[in-house]
């Protein structure tokens, strides 16, 4: 069966979450594309050219711990406007989406222009404030590095960067259900997901 489901949606809506519940639940596989991004991002810090670095990613890249970072944020929403880095990134994402046994892939793309054709698309978003806070709240609330104020910053700078980037940029395909998850916790926003897949999956009559 080739089976792909799409998610895409800003920083901290809780897309890597519902994605990685999906994939375990249904026994696909998953991929995270925005470690891509942030590999190329790390590379680039390290003085790589970014279409080099992006032409050459290794497994080894893909696992470093400190992609993570906010700096790693920064850095792979810089180099994901650039169309050549973008360009270099779509085979290995199209070939991960059609594997045999189906795949589930989130980032901000995925529905609009990596698989226009997939199967399911969901496109989860929250309002910046409470995108904010899970950020902060992650990165140890009262003891995290940064105010809550300066991670808003952040988010709000980096959806900015995401939305108004003229390759592809941050929006719902047009038959992507959206996912609000800003009233909902995180096994709500998952049974919901998982009802969309099957409403999906089930033969019509
Ligand atoms: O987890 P979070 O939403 O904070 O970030 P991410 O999904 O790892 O993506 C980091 C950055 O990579 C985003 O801000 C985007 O600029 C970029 N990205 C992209 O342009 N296209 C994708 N398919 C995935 C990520």
């Amino acid at each position: 069966m080739r089976f792909t489901i799409a998610i895409d949606g800003p920083a901290a809506a809780g897309k890597g979450t519902i994605a990685r519940a999906l994939a375990r639940r249904l026994g696909i596989a998953y991929l995270d594309t925005g470690l891509l991004y942030r590999a190329v991002g790390a590379r680039v810090a390290e003085g790589a050219d970014p279409v080099a670095a992006a032409q050459s990613l290794t497994e080894a890249d893909l696992a470093r711990p400190d992609l993570r970072s906010l700096t790693a944020s920064e850095a792979a929403s810089r180099v994901a406007a650039l169309p050549a880095v973008r360009a270099a990134l779509v085979d290995f994402q199209r070939r991960f989406a059609r594997r045999q046994g189906g795949a589930v892939l989130d980032g901000r793309d995925i529905g609009t222009v990596i698989c226009p054709d997939a199967e399911v698309k969901l496109f989860v978003t929250a309002d910046a404030e409470t995108r904010a806070r899970r950020r902060w709240l992650e990165a140890g609330g009262e003891y995290a590095p940064e105010p809550l104020a300066t991670v808003l910053d952040r988010v709000r700078a980096r959806d900015a960067r995401d939305m108004g980037r003229a390759d592809a940029p941050l929006r719902p395909a047009e038959d992507a259900l959206i996912l609000d998850t800003t009233e909902l916790d995180i096994d709500t926003a998952i049974a919901r997901a998982l009802q969309a897949v099957n409403d999906r999956l089930r033969p019509r009559d």
